[in-house]
């Protein structure tokens, strides 16, 4: 079972902690770099993803790309809030085209887990001015 309702306030802990079981089930035979991912949506329930690695190496899914197909599956659009982690369940800095996928789901509110270490960000810090789903309405020659 993966997908269960979370109760409010944000339970980082409980984010990372389904971000870690998610990197167990990681498929990572080449860079045996094994990544989870774990969200809460905007109705209140978690998604996970985990990194699936190719032969043809560039064919590589990270675990965000992986936790947004949960979301769709889900039937649900909204991220509120991520956690990224390695195997060793340490902060996982997403890579850019994450963020870009990530930012059709989350906008700049989406909340970013750093780590212990450093404060939550959230991905308009992490990806300013990002290209997004309002700039195919203004810029569109149709
Ligand atoms: N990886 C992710 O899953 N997410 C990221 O944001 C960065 C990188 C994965 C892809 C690949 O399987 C492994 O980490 C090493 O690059």
């Amino acid at each position: 079972m993966y997908c269960f309702a979370v109760s409010s306030p944000l339970d980082w802990n409980q984010l990372r902690e389904a971000a870690r079981a998610a990197s167990c089930r990681s498929y990572a035979p080449y860079s045996k770099v094994h990544v989870g991912a774990a969200a809460l949506t905007s109705d209140g329930e978690i998604v996970v993803g985990s990194n699936i690695e190719n032969a043809s190496y560039g064919l590589t899914l990270c675990a965000e790309c992986s936790l947004v197909s949960d979301l769709i599956r889900l039937g649900q659009r909204r991220l509120r809030a991520l956690s990224v982690v390695a195997g060793d369940g340490q902060y996982l800095a997403p890579c850019g085209r994450c963020r870009q996928v990530l930012f059709e789901f989350g906008g700049t509110d989406l909340l970013i887990d750093q780590g212990d270490d450093q404060p939550v960000r959230t991905l308009g810090e992490l990806l300013p001015g990002a290209f997004g789903p309002s700039d195919l309405e203004t810029r569109s020659d149709l």
